[in-house]
């Protein structure tokens, strides 16, 4: 059904710019249907009076991101749109792409990557899983939302080349799905609120990013309507009871013209009529049960295996199993899912895995309080052949940032205290974003990094620990040595401003570029299985179109799925650029002794910069090399490639 824009009063008019209320879309006095907007990324959070319906609590971004699979990623989308066809909600306010800058923001567990084209690639997925069942996204929070500190004044000041490059790329790429809508951020950009950055709307969101539909303004973050409006950002949630006076005395005093405020209501109309459009798609496929099998499923493919001297995969024997209380599912925020399902101690499920096994459980013991059964825990610790021993990261979530990445220090000493007993302790940490573990690393002798794992974490986590699957997760975000050793440090603005010096080097851009030691790199997860990299082929198909190809051989006698990532790097740069970029990735199933052809295609912006001066991507003539990795500082195949572009080729359009 189409809707006229002249069928309505200006008030009515006027009162489309604004929520019906904190989560609902406006009715023009119940002229026009309205549709029910809800978070999150993880599952989904209908607020009703406050209270979230419980629901399906998926792995978080972080895990998403780490499985670096794009069919799960796919999966994770058409499992929630399942929930929330359920539940009646018309678009699900995620996902967030903004880029891991520094590992102290407290949403890192609902962003994907310190690297944009890992992040773009996956939210692409995402977005596509959850509108092929009819349900609208939002792709957020546009642009430079990369801490919580300060996050509804601070202004986040970055030049030109480092915000195309990767701040913009994520969206970029992401919007290729064609999202129902974006939504703009709370901070500044370089001095004007993105809420009402005509710039960053509309000229780049809208004029160089190609993107159509309706701009959503992050909750409370518009401070004067019109000025929004004139953003053209469409609708300022939740309802802004200022909006239609402030927006009228606007258009009296000649600040907006009525141009304007119609294209807004128009972009509202579309919504409201593309949400009619694909009811029909509204069809649920999956049961709760088939929906916490699928967090199960998901969950297993993103745990990264950090460390393992050999203790991994468990067989049997003796098992101490020291557990934390507070099963870490997920973050807190607008991002939080009530859950429906109680998610199993891991020593419950670790003992439906492995049925022969001894498993001694001592009672859970609380984060910040020593155990007065640590002496009986040790007792036992000494006696098993096996200590699994799980963690918490600190407390993450909206509204505030980490102040450390290290563990608590009473989780820190009970680690130490359990290796000084047994040799063989496996630490399983349950945390949203990178972990300082430099105080106890090598006094145990395996690591896995479950990030938050969603209501199945632990039923996942046991099938990985004894072997049933192989972990087969990589990092998408660097873990430094020390928050210290990060290109921000523990910078965070003076409150009114945060600069981003550190340019277009972040995260492994950064580090490899300075040749920087971290803890583990970015893109780095072990298997229980080996895999040997050949035969790179590089096939030319354009000026700047190659196919990269290679072969990966699983030398083990198990399945196992392996990540292997193609970077880029600009051997003679006009500019200073990166040591390296990823600009590929692959995720395969190799069975035991058999080999796999992975095929990679790179294109002109897997070669370009953005050149400031002429705001166009650019391509320098020259030598690239193509290198191949089973993570970023992995490297086990490379090659390098000659571009010779004529010069009028060698900007984008
Ligand atoms: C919050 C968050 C945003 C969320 C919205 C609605 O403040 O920044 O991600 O979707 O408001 O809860």
């Amino acid at each position: 059904m189409k809707y006229d824009i002249n069928s309505f009063t200006l008030e009515e008019k006027l009162s489309l710019l604004t929520g019906k209320n904190s989560w609902q879309t406006p009715d023009a006095n119940g002229k026009l249907p309205t549709m029910w907007l809800a978070d999150g990324p993880h599952g989904v959070r209908k607020s009703i009076d406050e209270n979230a319906l419980p629901s399906t609590v998926m792995p978080c971004l972080v895990n998403i991101a780490n499985s670096w699979n794009k069919e799960l990623a796919y999966l994770d989308g058409q499992t929630i749109a399942d929930d929330c066809i359920e539940k009646e909600v018309d678009l699900l306010l995620a996902p967030g792409v903004n880029i891991k800058r520094t590992p102290l923001c407290g949403r890192n567990f609902e962003y994907f990557s310190e690297d944009p084209f890992l992040a773009g690639t996956l939210a692409k997925a995402y977005i596509e899983g959850v509108q092929d069942k009819g349900i609208g996204t939002s792709l957020k929070h546009f642009a430079l939302n990369n801490r919580e500190y300060e996050r509804l004044w601070q202004s986040s000041e970055a030049d030109e080349r480092t915000m195309r490059e990767i701040y913009f790329t994520a969206f970029e790429i992401a919007l290729k799905a064609k999202p129902w809508t974006v939504m703009s951020s709370y901070n500044a950009v370089n001095g004007v609120y993105a809420v009402e950055n005509k710039w960053l709307i509309k000229d780049v969101l809208r004029g160089d990013l190609g993107f159509d539909g309706l701009v959503v303004s992050d909750w409370g973050s518009c401070k004067v309507p019109y000025r929004t409006t004139k953003a053209s950002v469409d609708l300022i949630m939740s309802h802004n009871s200022d909006t239609v006076d402030n927006v009228k005395k606007a258009l009296k005093d000649g600040l907006i013209t009525m141009e304007e405020v119609d294209a807004c209501v128009n972009r509202l109309l579309e919504l409201l009529e593309k949400n009619q459009a694909n009811a029909h798609k509204r069809i649920i496929t999956t049961t709760p049960e088939q929906r916490h099998q699928n967090a199960v499923e998901i969950a297993k493919e993103s745990f990264v295996l950090l460390k393992n001297d050999g203790v991994l995969p468990i067989k049997g024997g003796k098992i101490k199993l020291i557990e934390n209380s507070d099963i870490l599912i997920g973050g807190t925020g607008s991002a939080k899912v009530t859950a429906e399902y109680q998610t199993q101690t891991l020593s419950n499920e670790l003992q439906k895995q492995l049925t022969d096994a001894t498993i001694f459980v001592s009672p859970p013991y609380f984060n910040e309080t020593i155990s007065h059964t640590l002496k009986h825990e040790l007792v036992l610790a000494r006696q098993a052949d096996t200590v699994i021993l799980t963690v918490n990261g600190r407390a993450e979530g909206e509204n505030y940032d980490r102040e450390e990445i290290t563990l608590s220090k009473v989780q820190e000493e009970r680690i130490l205290n359990v290796a000084k007993v047994n040799p063989n302790v496996v630490v399983v940490v349950y945390a949203g974003s990178a972990i300082d573990m430099r105080n106890w690393i090598d006094k145990v002798k395996a690591v896995v990094f479950a990030g938050l794992g969603g209501q199945g974490v632990n039923q996942a986590l046991a099938e990985v620990l004894c072997g049933k699957t192989s972990p087969s997760g990589k990092l998408s975000e660097t873990f430094p040595l020390s928050i210290e050793d990060t290109p921000t440090g523990r910078a965070i603005g003076n409150s009114m401003v945060e600069r981003y010096t550190e340019g277009v080097f972040v995260g492994y851009r950064y580090y490899d570029t300075n040749n920087k030691p971290v803890l583990f790199p970015f893109g780095h997860g072990l298997s229980y299985a080996k895999f040997e990299y050949s035969n790179l082929k590089i096939e030319k198909k354009g000026e700047a179109e190659f196919t990269v190809s290679y072969d990966i051989t699983n030398l083990s006698n198990i399945d196992a799925k392996e990540v292997s990532q193609v970077y880029v790097s600009d051997v003679f740069a006009n500019v200073s650029r990166p040591e390296k970029e990823l600009k590929g990735f692959s995720k395969d199933l190799i069975k035991a002794g058999q080999t796999v052809n992975v095929k990679v295609d790179l294109d002109f912006r897997s070669f370009a910069y953005y050149n400031q001066p002429l705001k166009r991507w650019q391509v320098d003539n020259g030598e690239f090399e193509i290198l191949v990795g089973a993570s970023s500082r992995d490297i086990r195949l490379k090659e390098s490639i000659f571009i010779d572009l004529p010069e009028k080729t060698q900007l984008s359009k």
